[in-house]
């Protein structure tokens, strides 16, 4: 098994706070990251494609074609936007580093022609970074 990565970056804002929660209860729980205001990171995407090279042509993906995946289905919805009010896939859920990972893999999975979706990661700063391999343990 081959294991071939795409990097790609995008900068959005969010708001950690769950509506069923009191403003207190936010603050406690996500400390400043629940101003209402919002604010931003410049996050860094790695998707990771697993499969065995194909035998004509020697790719697991053509990375010109993941790159390309990427754009439409993940940049283009999330750059310069704000995760709480303007993504789709991230409705309904609070928009933490795991669950931009989730919705992600979620928007790419069934795009994925050649090889297998492997992973997510996610780099919302230098220092933390989080990943999603699907449902299957
Ligand atoms: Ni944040």
């Amino acid at each position: 098994m081959v294991y071939v990565t795409r990097r790609a970056t995008f900068s959005s804002s969010h708001i950690l706070f769950n509506p069923e929660l009191s403003d207190e209860e936010n603050l406690a729980l996500f400390d400043k990251c629940a101003n209402k205001m919002g604010h931003g990171h410049n996050y860094v995407v790695e998707v990771t494609v697993a499969g065995e090279p194909n035998v004509r042509t020697g790719y697991v993906i053509d990375l010109k074609k993941l790159k390309t995946i990427i754009k439409q289905e993940v940049l283009d919805k999330v750059d310069h936007k704000h995760l709480n009010f303007e993504v789709e896939f991230l409705r309904g859920v609070i928009p933490t580093a795991e669950n931009i990972a989730r919705g992600i893999w979620r928007v790419l999975e069934p795009k994925i022609r050649e090889g297998k979706l492997y992973s997510v990661r996610l780099h919302e700063t230098e220092n933390n970074i989080v990943e999603y391999r699907g449902e299957r343990s």
